[in-house]
């Protein structure tokens, strides 16, 4: 039987949005700007690399599931998230060669985690969660000052430092995407350390 898609990426989309809409540790914006954005991304540099849309935005919208549904979780959520993913699709008979596909994709997501990515559509999703941070600047300091709470200096040093990171994990294509709002970002963040010495 064939499967309907944008049924399953709807049904999908509003079950990731309401767990994020409800009490979670990331806050509740984390649907509208990061996993939304995290998404964009995605399909942008999919579109370039004529990558499979379908794993790519269901593996999108399904990354940080685990982590936002239960912070418990968090510590392993490319695991967790990639079972979860398994799971919920299954349930839509999404056919198994591409849940494995998904699965890849949410597993080596993380840059924090050293595991190979194989696949283009495993390398996109990598790179437009690491875009994601450098993109919605506004979300990155709310995670920073509100929901860690660091001081301002601490805050600035502790995001560059996380800033950095994304840039690096981030592919040559996506880096040409955000160069702009990368240079940016890290003006901000420099302005704010040179001005406590
Ligand atoms: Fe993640
Ligand atoms: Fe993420």
């Amino acid at each position: 039987m064939k499967y309907n898609y944008q049924k399953i990426k709807r049904e999908v989309s509003l079950i990731v949005e309401k767990a994020s809409k409800q009490n979670n540790h990331f806050g509740i914006g984390v649907w509208d700007y990061h996993i939304q954005a995290v998404l964009r991304h995605s399909q942008t540099l999919g579109k370039k690399f004529k990558a499979d849309m379908e794993v790519l935005e269901l593996a999108a919208i399904l990354h940080d599931y685990s982590g936002i549904k239960d912070y418990k979780l968090y510590p392993k959520h490319h695991i967790h998230s990639g079972e979860m993913a398994e799971e919920l699709l299954k349930k839509y008979k999404y056919p198994q060669e591409k849940i494995e596909h998904i699965k890849e994709c949410i597993f080596s997501h993380r840059g924090s985690v050293k595991m190979k990515r194989q696949s283009i559509e495993a390398k996109i999703l990598a790179s437009a969660d690491a875009m994601s941070h450098i993109t919605e600047t506004a979300d990155m300091f709310h995670l920073t000052y509100n929901i860690h709470g660091y001081g301002i200096a601490e805050g600035a040093e502790w995001l560059k430092g996380k800033l950095q990171r994304s840039w690096s994990k981030t592919m040559p294509t996506g880096k040409e995407m955000v160069r702009a709002d990368y240079k940016i970002a890290i003006k901000i963040l420099n302005r704010a350390l040179e001005n406590k010495k």
